[in-house]
């Protein structure tokens, strides 16, 4: 699209959405931060960019909290890891909305994720996450260990079959691993997405999850669905073919009579609604949990890649936790503890999700400022874990920042790759036990090593992930 055309709809988009902003006619607090028609043109421009390097420069020029324009109206940045605590933990059931993106959507039928955990709202939500909760706790995701080693087995045995030295695109493989992990552990499903090449449940999460990133503006314009961007459509056709999936596994496990030991039963059993309660959180489940995850082991190769003195504490530990042929299993993965450093680490620097927020539900006093009912906090993971204030040395790649000799130095709220308080990830855990599983096979077998030019951009959509992650893969 030319420059002109670009400058053009987004100045239309603008007054559209300038409509739409919130609050209005409230006073809000007179703090100082950026212009806001600047800020506003940079969201809507890079938004990626703005959220991460954008604010991190805005954080050292107005402290603890300031206001930024952004497609959803003023959002105030807080960036303090005290004022963090306040609202998503001491403030957690007060403000314990998401900002509706939302809001002032068209067609939110459109969007499954609408009638789901993440957006659903006060009392309705607080009834929901209850009953998903247990299903997430540690007691529960150990025996799921088995079938994390299972398949992160199938995926050694597909790249054993590839000769030494050849290079693969492991994030595309992430992909499909952690489909397949996701499937098994939550749905009871077999998805079989790593054997079967043509299987593209992977690919139609990812235009998903890029779709809801990008356009984000466009969703506010009515009948923006048929406007004919090739991404749109994409994104379109892609939450039909998991809507289609969702709705098939709801069935069959009706059909089938037999109480399965999954997530989708749990839901299924508190008779909840088919087109507003299971299929969208079995939507949400599918793309909240699987991509995450595996961006975080991609980001993970992409460090220790580049870090073979890390790489090698990795194996010693693989050795002397589990030996060179051993397994890891729901015992002796709580003693991978330098793996668990180098998942932390990585986190730090590369959060999945750059930003979380919350809805101000109801007039709140922070920092000795009152902020008006329906104004937003936003919270910048990526800013804050790049913050030299909290963490030296920032960019350095360094899992001993969180070993047991050192995370006390860590700052109190300062690593919330996953957010904090009652509205965090509630699949942090199966995301953490997963990924640590994952690491100690591939890293028991095979070392891998960046190929040039690889991986220089972060990608704009929904997650701050590798644009692409090709590796040469070494056997050990
Ligand atoms: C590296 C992996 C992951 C990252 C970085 C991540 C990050 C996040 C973040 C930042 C939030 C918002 C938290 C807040 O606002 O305080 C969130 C919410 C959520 N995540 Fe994750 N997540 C990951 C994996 C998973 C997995 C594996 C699942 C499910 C199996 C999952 C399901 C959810 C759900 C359902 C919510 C909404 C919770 C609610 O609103 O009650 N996530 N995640």
């Amino acid at each position: 699209m030319s420059l002109f055309l670009t400058i053009t709809l987004i100045s239309i988009l603008t007054l559209f959405v300038w409509f739409f902003r919130t609050p209005r006619g409230t006073p809000l607090p007179n703090l100082s931060g950026p212009n806001p028609v600047l800020s506003f043109f940079q969201f809507a421009y890079n938004p990626i960019k703005l959220m991460t390097v954008g604010i991190l420069e805005y954080t050292y020029k107005y402290p603890h909290i300031f206001p930024v324009s952004s497609v959803v109206g003023t959002e105030y940045i807080l960036h303090d890891p005290k004022l963090v605590k306040e609202i998503l933990l001491e403030k957690g059931q007060e403000l314990v909305n998401h900002t509706p993106l939302t809001r002032s959507i068209s067609h939110p039928e459109k969007i499954p994720t609408f009638y789901s955990l993440i957006s659903i709202r006060d009392d309705e939500w607080k009834k929901r996450r209850k009953v998903m909760s247990p299903f997430f706790t540690l007691p529960k995701i150990l025996p799921l260990v088995e079938i994390f080693r299972k398949q992160a087995e199938i995926l050694c045995d597909i790249l054993s079959k590839n000769e030494d030295g050849s290079i693969l695109d492991i994030q595309y493989k992430f992909a499909n691993l952690t489909a397949d992990i996701l499937g098994e552990s939550v749905f009871g499903s077999q998805f079989n997405s790593q054997i079967d090449p043509s299987n593209s449940i992977a690919k139609a999460v990812a235009s998903v999850v890029n779709g809801i990133g990008e356009y984000r503006l466009f969703l506010r314009i009515p009948y923006w669905y048929k406007f004919p961007f090739p991404k749109l459509q994409r994104f379109l056709t892609g939450t039909n073919q998991l809507m289609n999936l969702c709705r098939q596994m709801v069935q069959q496990h009706k059909e089938q009579g037999i109480p399965h030991n999954d997530l989708l039963q749990c839901l299924i059993d508190l008779n909840m609604d088919m087109e507003t309660a299971l299929i969208p959180e079995s939507f949400l489940f599918l793309i909240a949990g699987h991509e995450t995850t595996a961006t975080l082991l991609s980001w993970a190769v992409y460090l220790i890649a580049q870090h073979p003195e890390v790489e090698k504490k990795i194996l010693e530990e693989i050795i002397q936790v589990i030996g060179p042929n051993g397994e890891p299993t729901a015992d002796n993965i709580p003693s991978l503890e330098y793996i668990d450093c180098v998942i932390q680490e990585t986190l730090r620097l590369y959060p999945p999700a750059v930003v979380t927020d919350r809805e101000v539900s109801v007039e709140t006093v922070l920092d000795g400022h009152k902020f008006p009912k329906n104004c937003s906090f936003m919270v910048p993971i990526w800013a804050i874990h790049h913050n030299e204030k909290y963490w030296p040395n920032p960019e350095k790649f360094d899992p001993t920042r969180f070993d047991t000799e050192h995370k006390q130095n860590i700052q109190p709220f300062s690593w919330l790759p996953f957010g904090v308080g009652p509205r965090m990830c509630i699949g942090s855990k199966l995301s953490l036990v997963e990924s640590k599983v994952v690491l100690a096979k591939l890293y028991q077998k095979f070392s891998f090593q960046l190929v040039a030019p690889t991986c220089t951009t972060a990608k704009a959509g929904g997650l701050l992930k590798p644009e692409q992650l090709l590796v040469k893969l070494r056997k050990i």
